[in-house]
């Protein structure tokens, strides 16, 4: 019988992880730790082989620049081999086998798979078939796990940076809150911290689904409506921009939602008195023409933390896969050695 995600068991060793709400402050503490752990051997500067002999299977049947490839880097780095398949153009999908069939199949090649898929629910489908623990890297408008950790991870060193936490933060969201899956997981996972304060600004149709307003309501944090972004950033601490998921809507939403111009620039920061906000955004940024997103003219404010996001993800994905693999910081550290070579760019 098919669970909720509030009925998936928590996230720990020899366990899929589908949802934030699978975790909580402990675990969230222990993924934090090992990414710390494992931050030499995300830079290549150390060379580790703990997970030497396992197989990761990667099923990408969206596009993913980021996700894919840090999941996979990040196996790789911790001494494991990577398989795999994007799209459903060059798996049996394409010959009607079910994400059941291949889930049994894939996971009896592999010790962990990774999947991210167009459906809401699909993922937790693939983990009810499979034999390995299975992570989820997006499930339609589901969720986007390992993305929220990254994000909390993030903003947890951007507020420190600043002499601040988490707890009793004010966040503004902007853009794409319907379909966006990483609002989703990020506003359920920022339920963990105490006394959030979240200030949202949507195009009409694109407004929160009223489920993640009542969880995190619930749960005791608040949410207050702004009528454009400059009102959402203003006095926050931090801003969150996302992309306006085009793949998922129909034109009439499209047509509805209105988007055009810029979601976010400097000028609006600056009207808002927000230059020096922590400016994050999942990625990949739509940089076309009138596309509605965060402008590139915010990329000199110091704030900027979109790449600290993206290197942040390997960390992060590292400490995942550990958890669900059972290897603990001390097994990280005795498979460690300084690495023969060196990388590091000489290039003016
Ligand atoms: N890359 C993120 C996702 O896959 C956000 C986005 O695509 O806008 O959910
Ligand atoms: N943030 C994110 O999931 O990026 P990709 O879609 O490129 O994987």
């Amino acid at each position: 019988m098919a669970r909720t995600p509030d009925q998936f068991p928590p996230f720990g060793p020899g366990r899929h992880l589908l949802s934030v709400q699978q975790l909580d402050r402990a675990m969230l503490g222990q993924i934090f730790e090992l990414a710390e752990v494992v931050d030499p051997i995300a830079a290549g500067t150390v060379r580790c082989t703990v997970l030497d002999g396992a197989v990761l299977g990667s099923l990408f049947f969206e596009p993913s620049t980021r996700t894919r490839l840090s999941f996979e880097s990040a196996f790789l780095r911790l001494g494991g081999e990577v398989t795999t398949t994007t799209g459903f153009t060059f798996s049996s999908m394409a010959k009607g086998e079910s994400i059941s069939d291949t889930s049994r199949v894939v996971s009896g090649y592999s010790d962990v798979m990774v999947v991210r898929h167009p459906d809401e629910g699909s993922v937790a489908e693939f983990a009810r078939a499979s034999v390995v623990p299975v992570i989820n890297a997006g499930d339609g408008t589901g969720e986007h796990p390992s993305q929220a950790l990254l994000d909390l991870y993030t903003l947890r060193t951007e507020l420190g940076r600043r002499g601040k936490s988490v707890d009793g933060a004010t966040i503004a969201i902007v853009g794409d809150l319907k379909y966006g899956r990483t609002v989703h997981s990020l506003m359920k996972l920022l339920t963990l911290s105490r006394d959030i304060t979240f200030r949202l600004f949507s195009p009409p149709s694109l407004e929160l689904p009223v489920d993640i307003e009542r969880y995190v309501v619930e749960r005791g944090h608040r949410i207050v409506e702004a009528d454009s972004a400059t009102e959402a950033v203003a006095g926050a601490d931090a801003v969150y921009a996302t992309r306006v998921q085009r793949e998922r809507m129909t034109e009439e939403v499209l047509t509805s939602a209105n988007v055009t111009g810029n979601l976010l620039n400097r000028a609006m920061l600056h009207e808002a008195d927000a230059e020096e906000i922590i400016i994050m955004h999942p990625l990949p940024r739509d940089s076309r023409m009138d596309s509605f997103d965060l402008s590139t003219d915010v990329d000199e404010l110091p704030g900027l933390s979109i790449f600290h996001q993206t290197d942040n993800g390997l960390r992060i994905r590292m400490a995942i896969f550990l958890v669900a693999m059972g290897c603990s910081a001390d097994a990280v550290k005795a498979a460690t050695k300084n690495q023969s070579w060196d990388a590091t760019l000489d290039w003016d």
